[in-house]
């Protein structure tokens, strides 16, 4: 099995409570429920986390790089400004897919811009926990064409 890290930015655990309008009543217990599923469905080992610390979701992304551990990625709030998590992101070593859950193109502005799109393979955004699932799919497509030899 092939071990994935999905790797979540701050207020992600509050999901379920946190403006449900937005980001659906699933709480992160259930987002780690269905990733994990979704993970053995593919062949993947899912690990799921969440911090509200920039710099211990940098550390998890150093792990990551010195791992050749494939991402799947919300950063969150940290999407539109951490130049520090760009920079780690920047040094990996194997897939990585940029996740949201809502739509940020369709909401405020200052949402519009994600500083860690130009370091991914893709981004999902838009269509709720679908979302990491769709992104563990693009991994494991991602795996495969490189074990494949590219
Ligand atoms: C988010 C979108 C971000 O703009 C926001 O700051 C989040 C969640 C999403 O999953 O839709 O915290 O990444």
């Amino acid at each position: 099995m092939i071990a994935v890290l999905v790797l979540n930015g701050p207020n992600l655990g509050r999901l379920g409570s946190r403006e449900p309008d937005v980001y659906g009543t699933v709480d992160f217990e259930g987002l780690t429920e269905t990733c994990r599923a979704t993970g053995r469905t593919l062949g993947l080992h899912v690990d799921v986390r969440q911090t509200d610390d920039e710099a211990e979701l940098i550390g998890w992304v150093h792990e990551a790089c010195d791992e050749a551990t494939p991402v799947v990625l919300n950063p969150a709030a940290f999407t539109h400004y951490s130049y520090a998590l760009r920079d780690a992101l920047a040094m990996r070593t194997a897939p990585l897919v940029e996740v949201h859950i809502s739509n940020p193109a369709a909401r405020e502005s200052f949402r519009h811009n994600s500083v860690v799109a130009g370091v991914a393979d893709g981004t999902i955004a838009g269509f709720g926990l679908l979302s990491y699932q769709l992104a563990l799919q693009a991994v494991a497509e991602l795996c495969a064409v490189a074990g494949a030899g590219g």
